[in-house]
């Protein structure tokens, strides 16, 4: 077994594993992440192997602690996604490295498409959300799930970056739907992201190509 192999096997991602292999800037657009990369199957990149995180499923004993970054991320663990309520803490959650990000997501009755219901990186930008979603899809193509979708509030411009970067497509803007998700959970802040007036939602869903 090859060491990409074991590390795919342990269910380890490579911290920038999904990353171009040059920084985008202005004018000059970085390639949209995929999770079919040549990078990953033929682990050509050196960094592979010297940056790695280990992304697991919640066991019991995390479970105090995914409620204390619900709490503390999200004011509580009831999630309104359009209009549902998510229990996230009763959701399964895959966890990064030593605690360093959690996400937590709910396979639809269809089996066939998933909710990633909350994404959080407690340390920004080494790679901790990169490989949150990297794992999840891999799980849910082997389970048969087709499809992820996450919905973010129109001020978080930072998450609609990263998604798109690695693959989602907008397929909905509801405006007023923040508002409406208010109603349900008072506690939703009405500013959010750089004193953005928080309003709206945008829901990008993943295609997740069929498991080999
Ligand atoms: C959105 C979120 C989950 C992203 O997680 P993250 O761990 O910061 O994301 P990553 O580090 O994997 O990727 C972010 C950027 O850092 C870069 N990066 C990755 N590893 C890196 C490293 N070792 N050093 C420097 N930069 C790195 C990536 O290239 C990426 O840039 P790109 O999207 O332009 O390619 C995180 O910002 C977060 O928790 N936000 C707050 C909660 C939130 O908004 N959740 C989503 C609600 S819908």
């Amino acid at each position: 077994m090859q060491l990409c192999d074991a590390m795919r096997a342990e269910n380890w991602y490579p911290r920038g594993l999904f990353r171009s292999g040059s920084p985008t800037t202005p004018g000059r657009r970085g390639t949209p992440m995929g999770f079919k990369s040549a990078t990953i199957e033929g682990c050509e990149r050196s960094e592979v192997a010297i940056f790695a995180m280990q992304v697991r499923l919640k066991e019991p004993t995390d479970q105090a602690w995914v409620e204390s970054v619900l709490r503390r991320c999200w004011g509580g663990s009831d999630i309104v996604v359009r209009g549902c309520v998510y229990k996230a803490a009763d959701l399964p959650a895959l966890i990064a490295g030593t605690q360093e990000g959690l996400c937590t997501f709910a396979i639809e009755s269809d089996g066939m498409s998933a909710e990633l219901v909350t994404i959080n990186a407690l340390v920004p930008a080494k790679g901790i959300g990169t490989a949150l979603i990297g794992a999840l899809v891999s799980r849910l193509a082997a389970n048969g799930v087709r499809s992820l979708s996450v919905s973010t509030t129109n001020d978080n411009v930072n998450a609609l970056g990263f998604y798109q970067r690695r693959g989602f497509r907008i397929v909905a803007v509801l405006p007023g739907a923040v508002d409406q998700a208010r109603k349900i959970k008072p506690s939703i802040p009405l500013v959010g992201y750089r004193g953005i007036e928080l309003h709206d939602a945008l829901v990008l869903t993943l295609t997740i190509p069929k498991s080999q």
